[in-house]
């Protein structure tokens, strides 16, 4: 065999050019090659570990069977370079672009507002052309597969689709539910009211205006790769790196040669499990063999009795071979093939599927493999070949247990798979449960079947394997043998479960957690099958009327059998008319396209990582305590200083000036505080140098006690961050001795991570001059930033200037922490004299930076029996890490908003920040509200329990009525409030689909819908006056064209688009003629933090002065000359010596809290809203199906409602995935375990309520804000909670049906495991249960 010592060039093309790399890297994956050494920043970098779909590009390849050219999506983070041999890459730029022709999947996601930060917007893009280069016009099933594997933080996916829906086939109106039936169909349910409001528009965006999709204009497969791979060479390629060498054969005969010579060489495929592995564990391999080129594991052959596919083949193409196979032969025979495709359509996103190969997966043996239990029950074998021959081995357990003995040889491969047909009387089934629906490895997953012997019920062989309960896939062979023989009856089931909770036994400190929910899994499967093969043997007695009689199934248990569908989410967002007598030009309330939204589609929008490297920049990693609370001892940086590409390490002493606070210093200097604390920073010429150097950094810590996490024990060492906040109003007490019933509970709600899509990130460059620094960095404060610098190098704020183009996502999280990086970054610069670049890996930014508060918190509620509540009495704490950040502000605004809607005369409220040895807890979007308030509604929820009445009865009867004073004393009026309220009543058809859910829950046992309608009353701003000033500075150029610059950040929310808007109104120019380029603390100094709803509302204002002045200025010459031109006007002005530049400001609103009182006016004006969610359970399982969700939102006169509604839709998601799927694990040891979108589960777009209807309330107040508009960025995060009372109000209706105790803990999130242990039942009974005392568990709750 060939095997040169030379490395070979890689040639491949991207966006239709020719790329050939010599001496390439086998190390570098494609999203780097393409981000740093082609300079094609349009693909993202988010996670990195093929969970987000920020990189997703498109790759096109010829396949050697069939001759087509095939086009899939890919994460590029994990595609090592050498693997794109011979294909062809096309990236968002390669798509289209502004200066060239954009492609109408950009143009129609930016113009239907899709995109909000943008930073998931190109990898929307790709997943979205490669489907449609696939399937011009594609189902929405299609669509939906395409976008599942990409997250976006920001939008709630909703417009993302319903830009992609442009491209389906059925894409005609807005075919609500799917019915085919336009919502504003004046022969529907719902329609009687809008056509009376002719005033309400419900288009965001005009479909019409869209260009055609046209398939001719795609780049072409280029045919230098179409000859290369008519005529493949068949030598083998090396490319060797400095430690990695890749080597590709031609054939068969030589990879055989190679694996032989090198036996611990792993086969690379799809890298989507060696690639993880790599960066995770650090496993290191100096050769791999790639089998691409080996058509022989591509091959797929149809027998009689089977199907044989190759190794090499993709997940997504095993999909569509059985797809194929299961559409050609009868039902029977493929039992396999359909369990296989039902976990196919879940496994992973679209993007992995497509890379991921089918050996790459058996051979992975991963514990939550979804795909080896099925295999294993349904008899699959394996086809391995060597230089020595081919042998056949069977999937069993003894392979998935990796026995010696049942194994591969090292020197073998995987070649094929053969899956053999079913048979009649054979049933297999496949199931799995996992956090949500899609994008996320199981919990547990089975496989089962079943062979009875003909015409009868006895079981003549019975095959079990489960996932996710042990280290590899478990097969329950044992008792299996024991059933064969049982009739397929009730006595069988009990007998089944007693005998596989014996074998499948989880010790109560598993790994993964989650111990008695997963024994509960095993049995509930095991329930589903049993009710599936009754169901199917029915069907078989209807087919032969004179066999055997089986068990029937009461039509209320028939309800356990179907899982819920995967869906897209539709319905229709309504908005207020502009006047008909605003001018065409006046944007103001019009749902104006996000300001970048074209260059976020393109990739041209430019983001801090995005910024070219500058002359000698160096990289930066930072390097964190591994220990929760420890003296530091000794540091020894000598090892990492002697590696090449190491400048220096960057300590505490290195400070010039201050060292952050006591309390909050940036590096620490001889104690940690949490595991996360930042040490130190390595300063290297890349960032894989710096990487590795931080691993050979030897720390030595002496563990100080006490160490904290729970919110219980710092209690017990009345361990707090800053004194309790309290409010009380009546007498709490004395209104306890007078009502009807008194009850209390507890709630808990665990913490939330920011999740922005782009990481903290910052660059800092040093000038030679007067000590000048420019900063770029991703933050909500570039003041903040600046003057942290400031003081931590010692040097006046003027040299300093902080600028910020665009934020990828904050919601609260880079309202404080950027300083902290950009402090130490600049510490960096200064001390080397550099430019440093630092951006956090996902990793590190989630372990590093905190985020919401959980929060613990105990309610005493008294009311009568009629449901008025008389007294409340709340106490909470908060976990607020271990720094005081923003906790202590944190908890004064979640007392103050803790009243939500209802007036309650007898009040206490208590909050505490409790200090904790966790990285420090900040800002988020809702600042405590979202977490508080959820205890007050389930006070409502407990009191509606007691009285027997419904909980919206017991919200109507203590919501706040007429012209009225809130705990603090400041006086408002809920007229909005109520209004919002019926509106969602009535928009939501509550009351009869109330009904309607209750008829379901009568038929149906194992699911459950649940309904719960929630008001709010959010109180916008800061509640401080000084907080509410802002500045602009409106530049007017002498051709006419305007600059505006103001205080507030681009983070997505749009404010630049809105800003403009107002200049635009106020000039009286079209918006095409403003422009704005960056946030920069040189030209508008002092600025607040963009946060708290209020940024647009205040900058706008302060623009609407800059534009007066300016056109003040303008008048006389205006009136000279009244018909000439904005530009005729400019020119003058320039001559006659008018400034043409003005400072606009404003001093803000006046907000005060006297908490020594307990009296205020802490906030400028309030959000009112309502939301109205029903939900479905299965309560076997615990997972749950978003059925509708209504909105209701008081924005006022909206200044954009394209805008305005995006950030309801996008909060709300953001809301739901905090009250159901965002969960954090730490270790009893306090490491955060969930430190990537793998583990961590914010909502993907399936997550998205099947109907999500959002109505912003025609305005009929005039708040002392911009044209009368309110901030609308935090306050659907609450509503969200909507999704949470409806799971809750399902799980109390199958509690109340099974006879189990009615109050239950309330505990947010309500992941299927809690709602699965909630609905308590035979199978929860029959699970055997730990004493906690005995074991130390996997994870511990913080909250
Ligand atoms: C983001 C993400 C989400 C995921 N979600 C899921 C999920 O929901 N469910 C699930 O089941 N899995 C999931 N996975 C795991 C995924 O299914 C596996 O990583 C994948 O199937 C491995 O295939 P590969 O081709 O990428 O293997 P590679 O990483 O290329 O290789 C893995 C191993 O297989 C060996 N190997 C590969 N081919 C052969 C062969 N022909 N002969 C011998 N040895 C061979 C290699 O030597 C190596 O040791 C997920 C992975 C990622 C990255
Ligand atoms: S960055 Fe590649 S999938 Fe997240
Ligand atoms: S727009 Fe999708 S992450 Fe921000």
């Amino acid at each position: 065999m060939p095997c040169p010592s030379k490395s070979d060039d890689l040639v491949f093309f991207v966006n239709g050019r020719k790329v050939i790399e010599r001496n390439v890297d086998p190390e570098v994956t494609l999203l780097t090659f393409l981000r740093k050494n082609l300079r094609l920043t349009g693909t993202k970098y988010a996670c990195g570990s093929g969970g987000c779909g920020a990189c997703t590009v498109m790759v096109s390849k010829r396949d050697p069977l069939s001759a087509n050219i095939r086009h899939f999506s890919i994460t590029a983070c994990l595609v090592p370079i050498c693997s794109l041999y011979g294909a062809a890459v096309t990236t968002v730029e390669g798509v289209g672009s502004i200066n060239t022709r954009l492609h109408p999947v950009q143009e129609r996601i930016a113009k239907s507002h899709g995109t909000q930060c943008g930073f998931c917007t190109p990898g929307m893009v790709m997943s979205m052309y490669t489907l449609l280069r696939n399937h011009p016009q594609p189902s929405e099933e299609q669509l939906l597969e395409a976008l599942g594997g990409n997250l976006c933080r920001c939008t709630g996916y909703r417009p993302i689709l319903a830009s992609g829906r442009t491209f389906c086939v059925e894409s005609n109106g807005c075919q609500q539910k799917g019915t085919g039936k336009c919502c504003l169909d004046p022969r529907g349910n719902d329609s009687s009211s809008l056509l009376r409001e002719s005033d309400i528009c419900t288009e965001l965006f005009a479909e019409d205006e869209f260009q055609p999709l046209d398939p001719t204009q795609e780049l072409i497969f280029p045919p230098e790769l179409l000859r290369m791979a008519e005529k493949p060479e068949k030598q083998t390629l090396i490319f060797r790196g400095e430690r990695v060498a890749w080597i590709s054969p031609g054939t068969l005969k030589d990879l055989l040669e190679l694996k032989a010579k090198h036996p611990e060489a792993p086969l690379i495929s799809g890298n989507t499990s060696l690639g993880p592995a790599v960066k995770s564990q650090g496993h290191f391999h100096p050769i791999l063999l790639s089998p691409a080129r080996i058509s022989e594991l591509s091959m797929v052959s149809k027998t009689s009795d089977g199907l044989t596919i190759g190794a090499g083949c993709s997940l997504a193409q095993v999909k569509d071979i059985l797809a194929e196979r299961v559409s050609e032969l009868p039902e029977e025979k493929t039992q396999t093939y359909r369990a296989l495709l039902k976990h196919l359509r879940s496994l992973a996103s679209q993007q992995i599927r497509n890379m991921a190969s089918l050996g790459g997966h058996i051979i992975s043996r991963h514990c939550y493999s979804d795909l080896n239990p099925i295999l294993a029950v349904g008899n699959a074998t394996l086809n391995l070949i060597s230089e020595e021959g081919t042998r056949q081995i069977p999937l069993n357990e003894h392979f998935l247990a990796g026995l010696a003995s049942a194994d591969l040889k090292p020197e073998e491969i995987l070649e094929s798979v053969y899956i053999p047909h079913s048979q009649k009387w054979e049933f297999v089934s496949a199931f799995r449960q996992a956090q949500c629906q899609q994008n996320a490895l199981a919990d547990v997953n089975a496989g089962m079947r079943v062979i009875l012997k003909e015409g009868t019920d006895t079981i003549k062989d019975l095959s079990i394997a489960y996932g996710g309960v042990g280290a590899a896939t478990v097969s329950a062979q044992k008792s299996c043998q024991q059933l064969v023989g049982r009739p397929w009856n009730e006595l069988m089931l009990e007998e089944a479960c007693r005998l596989l909770l014996e074998e499948v036994s989880l010790p109560g400190w598993a790994p993964g957690g989650k111990v008695e929910f997963k024994r509960t899994l095993v049995v509930s499967f095991f329930f589903k099958f049993y009710l599936e093969v009754l169901q199917e043997l029915k069907k078989l007695v209807k087919l032969m009327p004179d066999s055997h009689h089986y068990p029937e199934i009461s039509d209320q248990f028939l309800s356990a059998l179907e899982d819920f569908p995967i869906t897209g989410p539709q319905g229709v967002q309504r908005y207020q008319r502009v006047g008909s007598h605003q001018s065409l030009q006046d944007p103001v309330g019009r749902p104006i396209m996000h300001l970048s939204g074209l260059k976020h589609a393109t990739g041209e929008a430019i983001f801090c990582d995005d910024i070219p490297m500058v002359d000698r920049e160096l990289f930066m990693v930072l390097v964190t305590s591994t220990r929760a609370h420890a003296k530091i001892i000794s540091v020894d940086l000598s090892e990492a200083l002697d590696l090449p590409g190491v400048i220096d390490v960057i300590t505490a002493e290195d400070i010039p000036g201050t060292n952050g606070s006591e309390d909050d210093k940036l590096m620490a200097v001889d104690e940690v505080l949490c595991v996360g604390h930042i040490i130190c920073a390595v300063v290297a010429e890349t960032e894989v140098q710096a990487k590795s150097a931080t691993e050979k950094i030897k720390i030595t810590y002496e563990d100080l006690e006490p160490v904290i996490f729970t919110i219980n024990d710092a209690i017990k060492h009345n361990s707090f961050l800053c004194p309790e906040k309290k409010l009380e109003q009546g007498n709490v007490e004395e209104a306890f001795e007078k009502v009807d019933q008194i009850v209390e509970g507890e709630v808990h709600v665990g913490g939330q991570e920011h999740f922005y899509m782009e990481t903290q990130r910052v660059l800092v460059i040093p000038k030679a001059e007067d000590k000048e620094l420019d900063i770029y960095v991703s933050t909500q404060d570039p003041a903040h930033v600046q003057k942290t610098v400031s003081s931590t190098l010692n040097i006046p704020i003027n040299r300093i200037t902080c600028h910020v183009k665009r934020v990828g996502g904050g919601f609260g999280g880079k309202v404080g922490r950027p300083a902290v990086f950009g402090a130490i970054a600049a510490v960096g610069a200064i001390k080397t004299g550099h430019p440093i670049r630092l951006v956090l890996d996902r990793k590190d930014d989630m372990l590093i930076t905190g985020g919401r508060h959980p929060l613990f918190g105990k309610y005493k509620v008294g009311f009568m029996n009629n449901g008025r509540i008389k007294a409340l009495d709340i106490e909470c704490f908060v976990n607020g890490g271990c720094m005081l950040d923003d906790s202590e502000l944190v908890t004064e605004s979640l007392i103050l908003k803790l009243e939500n809607a209802y007036k309650i005369r007898n009040l206490r409220f208590r909050g505490r920040a409790c200090m904790t040895n966790l990285p420090s807890n900040t800002a988020f979007r809702g600042f405590g509200f979202p977490q508080g308030t959820l205890i007050t509604e389930s006070c409502i929820t407990a009191v509606a329990a007691k009285c027997g009445l419904l909980p919206e009865k017991i919200r109507e009867k203590n919501m706040y009525k007429t012209v009225d004073k809130t705990i603090y004393k400041q006086a408002f009026s809920p007229e909005t409030l109520i209004r919002c309220w019926n509106e969602c009543l009535d928009k939501s058809s509550f009351h009869s689909r109330r009904m309607q859910v209750e008829e379901f829950n009568k038929k149906n046992y194992w699911k459950k819908k649940g309904m719960a309608i929630i008001p709010m009353k959010f109180s916008v701003g800061f509640a401080a006056t000084s907080y509410h000033q802002a500045a602009a500075l409106v530049h007017i150029y002498t051709d006419g064209s305007v600059l505006v610059t103001h205080g507030g950040n681009e983070l997505g929310q749009g404010i630049h688009t809105k800003m403009l808007q107002v200049a635009s109104r106020e000039l009286n120019i079209p918006m095409s003629s403003l422009h704005i380029c960056e946030t920069s603390t040189a030209t508008v100094p002092n600025t607040i933090a963009t946060a708290a709803s209020i940024g647009s509302d205040v900058n706008g204002r302060a623009v609407q002065n800059a534009c007066q002045i300016l056109l003040k200025r303008l008048e006389p010459i205006i009136k000279k000359n009244p018909e000439g031109t904005w530009e005729d006007w400019i020119e003058s002005a320039f001559e006659q010596r008018i400034s043409l530049s003005a400072t606009g400001y404003f001093r803000g609103y006046k907000a005060f809290m006297d908490w020594e009182k307990g009296e205020g006016d802490p906030f400028p004006y309030y959000v009112y809203g309502a939301a109205c969610s029903e939900v479905e359970i299965d309560c076997l399982t615990g997972a749950h199906k978003k059925i509708r969700t209504d909105i209701v939102m008081d924005a006022c006169c909206s200044l954009n409602p394209a805008i305005d509604i995006g950030q309801v839709e996008g909060s709300f998601i953001q809301g739901m995935g905090l009250y159901t799927t965002e969960e954090l694990k730490y270790s009893p040891e306090g490491v955060l375990y969930s430190r990537g979108p793998d583990e961590y589960k914010i909502p993907t777009i399936t997550d998205v309520p099947e109907e999500f209807n959002v109505s912003l309330l025609p305005s009929s107040q005039t708040p002392p804000t911009i044209y009368s508009s309110k901030g609308l960025g935090e306050s659907g995060m609450f509503l969200g909670s909507s999704v949470f009372f409806a799971i809750t109000d399902a799980v109390a209706t199958a509690r109340r049906e099974r006879d189990t105790v009615e109050d239950f803990t309330v505990r947010s999130p309500a992941t299927p495991e809690r709602v699965r242990m909630a609905c308590a039942d035979r199978f929860t009974e029959m699970i055997p249960r730990d004493d906690p005392k005995t074991f130390r568990p996997w994870s511990i709750p913080i909250a």
